[in-house]
């Protein structure tokens, strides 16, 4: 493997791929993709330009006129930015999942994203987070991880979470919403969200966060040539 080393998370709404991802690629010193940013910028962009997001044909002529997505870093925080506008804040509105859900399932806007994915892993140490980077975007990733964890318990987690920023919603609600999300990224005809032959699968069903995050350090120390001289 020359070059860089690529480390690929996918796995199911839900199971803390971001965070994960995230921290991983602090303690490794990596620089972290939420390819998942990509596609809600995307589907803001489709927005505001005022496309049927249902029409795939008027999404895909709007591939050409798209404004460059890019990313940046804050105070170790990564920003996203549509041209200059920077939309970290916008494309988490919950909105914005729909679009950006509605445009992933598209194989033009899916084509077009994945160069933009594959040239970031050839300039840098990455870890990527997204739901198709071990069998699609990066096939020779140097360690690929597929995150789970049982419906009812990544509801309890989204439920916590949802209370502590004073969202009352109900858990079977959350539940509900969970599995309608497991169905439709496993179900879509073009890079459905899916385990790589090669991954090693982490469930993090009886993990917490610290827990998760070191058997995820555990791996990588074990499988890559970390801080050591690199072919
Ligand atoms: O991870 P997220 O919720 O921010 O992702 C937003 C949407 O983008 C989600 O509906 C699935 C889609 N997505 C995808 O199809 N492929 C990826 N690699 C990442 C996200």
């Amino acid at each position: 493997m020359a070059g860089h080393i690529s480390i690929a998370i996918d796995g199911p709404s839900g199971s803390g791929k971001s965070t994960l991802a995230r921290k991983l690629a602090e303690r490794l010193g990596f620089v972290y993709l939420d390819t998942g940013a990509i596609y809600r910028a995307m589907g803001l962009y489709v927005h505001r330009a005022g496309a049927d997001l249902d029409d795939e044909q008027a999404v895909d002529a709007l591939l050409p006129r798209l404004q460059k997505i890019r990313f940046g870093h804050e105070n170790g925080t990564q920003r996203v930015f549509l041209g200059e506008e920077d939309v970290s804040e916008a494309i988490r509105m919950p909105e914005v999942s729909v679009y950006a859900s509605q445009v992933a399932a598209y194989a033009a806007v899916r084509a077009f994203l994945l160069d933009m994915q594959r040239e970031f892993a050839e300039l840098y140490d990455v870890v990527m987070d997204g739901r198709d980077i071990g069998t699609v975007v990066l096939p020779h990733a140097s360690l690929k991880v597929f995150l789970t964890a049982t419906p009812e318990r990544r509801a309890e987690r989204r439920y916590a979470e949802l209370r502590s920023r004073g969202v009352e919603e109900a858990y079977e609600q959350v539940l509900q919403d969970i599995r309608d999300r497991d169905e439709r990224d496993m179900s879509r005809d073009i890079s459905p969200l899916r385990q790589a032959a090669d991954a090693v699968v982490l469930d993090t069903t009886d993990l917490d966060l610290d827990e998760s995050l070191e058997a995820l350090v555990r791996l990588a120390e074990t499988r890559l040539p970390l801080g050591g001289e690199r072919a």
